[in-house]
C-alpha cells in the first residue's frame, strides 16, 4: 500500500476549522486501507507568531521540506494587525512558497451545477464553468528586490515593490500551462501588461518562443490582464488555462473564484520542479479563501476549498487521481441534494456548519468507495 506524509499546517481563523473536516476524510483513508497516511502538524501565521515569534519557524520548515504534500489551511488576522511586517502572518506563507521552490500554482475554478445560482453573475454565464488559473508563484512583485519604504526627509516617503522576471522563470510557468492544457481544452491564454510594463513585454516573447518551439498544437491568445479581468466576468466560458505572473494571478484568481459561487469553493495547488532522480515534487494545498476571522468559531466555514484542496494533493502528489475524481463526485453530490453552508445559501438561511457539510462529503465517498 502506497505510504505518505501529510503535514498539516491549519493556521488561523477558520483554518484549524475547515482542516478538521480533511482530518475525518484522512483518517478514513487510513482505517479502510486505502492509503497510508503518515501525518504531522505545524503552526503557520498568528498562531506560529503567538508559539514562538515567527510566522513559521525553522523546525516547521523543515518538516513542510520532508513531507510528501503540504495542507495549509489560512493565516492573518486582525489580532495580528500591528505585528512587524517581516513576521506578520502571511510572511508564513510566502516563506513556504520561495523555500519549498513552489513556482507553479494551479486554481481551478469550476461552476458546479448545483451552485450556477450562488453566483453574482447570471446563471447561464457561470454554469458549466471549468477554468484553471496557473499563476506563478515565487517571483514578480511578491519577492523582487528593493522593496521598501524609506523616507526622503522632506515630509515624503517613498514606498517601492520591484517586479522582476527572469527568462527560466516565465519558460517554466508556461510549461506548466501548456501541458495542462493539453490535458484539457488545450487552449492558454496568457495574461500580462505588455502595453505598460517591461515584464510584460518579456513575458509575452518568453509565452511566444515556448508556443512556437515545444507546443505549437496548443491554441495560444495574449491578454491584457485588465482586459482579462473584463473578460472573466463579460463571458468566462471563453478561456480554458489562462497563465499569468504572481500579482495578477492573485487578482484574477479572486474574480475566478466569485464566478463558482464563493471564496469557499476554491481550491488551490502549489508545486515545485519535479526532482531529478525521485520525480517528486515539492506541494502544498490550500483554499484560495482566507481565514475568515470575522466567521471563525461559528461554524459557519464552507470547508469545501480546503476538502478539494485535498483532493487536489491525491491527484497531483499522491498518484491518486482515482479518489481525486471520487472524492470531487462526492462534494458535487452533496451540493445536487442541496446542503449548503452560508456563503452558497444565497437569500436562503444555510441548512449545514462546517462539520454536516464535512460529514456528508465523508458519507457520500464511503458510498462510492
Ligand atoms: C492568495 C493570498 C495570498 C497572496 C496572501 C495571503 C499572501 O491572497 O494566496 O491568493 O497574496 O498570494
Ligand atoms: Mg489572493
Amino acid at each position: 500500500m502506497a505510504s505518505f506524509n501529510l503535514l498539516y499546517l491549519p493556521g488561523d481563523g477558520i483554518g484549524p476549522e475547515v482542516m478538521a473536516e480533511v482530518e475525518k476524510i484522512v483518517a478514513w483513508f487510513n482505517a479502510e486501507g486505502i492509503a497510508r497516511f503518515e501525518t504531522d502538524r505545524g503552526l503557520v501565521g498568528g498562531s506560529a507568531y503567538d508559539a514562538h515569534g515567527k510566522a513559521v519557524s525553522d523546525a516547521d520548515m523543515a518538516k513542510a521540506q520532508a513531507a510528501d504534500a503540504v495542507l495549509f489551511g489560512a493565516v492573518g488576522g486582525p489580532k495580528w494587525d500591528k505585528v512587524p511586517y517581516d513576521v506578520r502572518p502571511e510572511a508564513g506563507l510566502l516563506r513556504l512558497r520561495k523555500d519549498l521552490g513552489l513556482f507553479a500554482n494551479l486554481r481551478p475554478a469550476i461552476c458546479y451545477p448545483a451552485l450556477a445560482d450562488a453566483s453574482s453573475l447570471k446563471r447561464n454565464v457561470v454554469e458549466g464553468l471549468d477554468i484553471l488559473i496557473v499563476r506563478e508563484l515565487t517571483g514578480g512583485v511578491y519577492f523582487g528586490e528593493p522593496k521598501t519604504i524609506t523616507d526622503l526627509g522632506n515630509g515624503q516617503k517613498r514606498g517601492i515593490d520591484t517586479q522582476v522576471y527572469d527568462t527560466f522563470e516565465i519558460e517554466r510557468i508556461a510549461r506548466v500551462a501548456f501541458d495542462l492544457a493539453k490535458t484539457r481544452r488545450n487552449k492558454v491564454s496568457s495574461a500580462e501588461k505588455r502595453n505598460v510594463m517591461k515584464t510584460g513585454v518579456l513575458w509575452n516573447e518568453i509565452v511566444t518562443r515556448v508556443h512556437k518551439d515545444e507546443y505549437a498544437s496548443v491554441q495560444l491568445e495574449h491578454v491584457l490582464a485588465d482586459n482579462c479581468a473584463m473578460q472573466l466576468v463579460r463571458w468566462p466560458k471563453q478561456y480554458d488555462v489562462i497563465v499569468t505572473d504572481n500579482l495578477f494571478g492573485d487578482v484574477l484568481s479572486d474574480v475566478a473564484a466569485m464566478l463558482t459561487g464563493s471564496l469557499g469553493m476554491l481550491p488551490s495547488a502549489s508545486l515545485g520542479a519535479p526532482d531529478a532522480k525521485s520525480k517528486r515534487r515539492k506541494s502544498l494545498y490550500e483554499p484560495v479563501h482566507g481565514s475568515a476571522p470575522d466567521i471563525a468559531g461559528t461554524g459557519a466555514a464552507n470547508p469545501i476549498a480546503m476538502i478539494a484542496s485535498f483532493g487536489m494533493a491525491l491527484r497531483y502528489s499522491l498518484g491518486l487521481g482515482e479518489w481525486a475524481d471520487k472524492l470531487d463526485a462526492a462534494i458535487s453530490a452533496v451540493l445536487a441534494q442541496g446542503l449548503r453552508t452560508k456563503d452558497i445559501a444565497g437569500d436562503l438561511p444555510a441548512n449545514a456548519n462546517t462539520t454536516q457539510m464535512g460529514a456528508a462529503i465523508l458519507k457520500e465517498l464511503q458510498k462510492v468507495a
